[in-house]
């Protein structure tokens, strides 16, 4: 992975989608579907929540799905036609900051890593707008990782913590986007918000940033050569050993629109 194009293209946002069933199976959960309604996924990538969100809706709901990217839109069309989906799901290129849909036309709405890759001064407009297209009563589900509580067990402390910083302040438009979720939920007045932290492990380290984080980090003049050589080789050897542990937290934020 040597660039942010890569770390989220439709193949690695797939294989993501096998790493955190678990935690997207409960951000269904917190959506509350009823059988019939229709709910949105806003920013939803290559459709990996579609197949998920259409069973909890049956035949008679619908699934609206949209992504600013019209190339996740066209995978996405690809992989609910191939799922027999496309008579439930409609799929629009189009911003979350103006989503293409009326005021309270769904029933529930869940935004998953949308936050992180926006400017954080985008982040309310995010909820305000889901908050305009969710109905009174129904349920938003945001989802997203704190990179400042990523950490990776490496010999070297110090290197360590000054390559997660960088990699949160710096190579994430909102690193942090996971801690803010919470105050945005209750500042776009969300009722009966709830939250949930899971924990994500990885052993392999081409399911991880951290190749590209020494790239960019070493570009930037931010470590040496000899540092960056000692953070690659000394990752991929503990990989080889089956020792490589890098964790990092996801954060779930649940509330529910006002009733007017
Ligand atoms: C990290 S991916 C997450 C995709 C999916 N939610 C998932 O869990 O796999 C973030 C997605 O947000 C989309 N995105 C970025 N800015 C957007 C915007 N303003 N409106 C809608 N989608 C946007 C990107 O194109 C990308 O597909």
């Amino acid at each position: 992975m040597s660039n942010d194009s890569e770390f989220v293209t439709a193949d690695y946002l797939r294989r993501a989608a096998e790493w955190a069933r678990t935690l997207k199976a409960a951000s269904y959960d917190h959506m509350a579907i009823e059988p019939g309604c229709a709910v949105l996924d806003a920013g939803c990538g290559p459709g990996v929540d579609i197949a998920g969100l259409a069973q909890r809706v049956g035949l008679h709901g619908r699934v609206i799905a949209v992504d600013a990217d019209p190339a996740m839109i066209a995978e996405a069309q690809r992989v609910v036609t191939e799922q027999g989906l496309l008579e439930r799901v409609e799929l629009h290129v189009g911003s979350v900051l103006n989503l293409p849909l009326a005021d309270g036309a769904v029933a529930a709405s869940r935004a998953e890593r949308l936050i992180q890759v926006l400017p954080p001064a985008d982040a309310p407009h995010v909820v305000a707008e889901l908050r305009r297209v969710t109905r009174p009563g129904g349920r938003i589900v945001l989802v997203d990782a704190d990179w400042g509580t990523a950490s990776v067990d490496f010999g070297d402390n110090a290197l360590e913590r000054r390559l997660m910083a960088f990699f949160a302040q710096r190579m994430r438009p909102n690193g942090f986007a996971g801690r803010r979720l919470f105050g945005l939920a209750l500042e776009q007045g969300l009722k009966d918000v709830k939250v949930e932290t899971t924990v994500m492990v990885y052993h392999g380290f081409d399911d991880t940033p951290l190749q590209w984080l020494g790239d960019t980090a070493h570009d930037a003049g931010m470590i040496s050569a000899e540092e960056h050589r000692r953070w690659i080789d000394g990752l991929r050897m503990q990989e080889a050993l089956g020792r490589l542990f890098v964790q990092t937290t996801m954060v779930t934020v649940a509330g529910s629109v006002p009733q007017v």
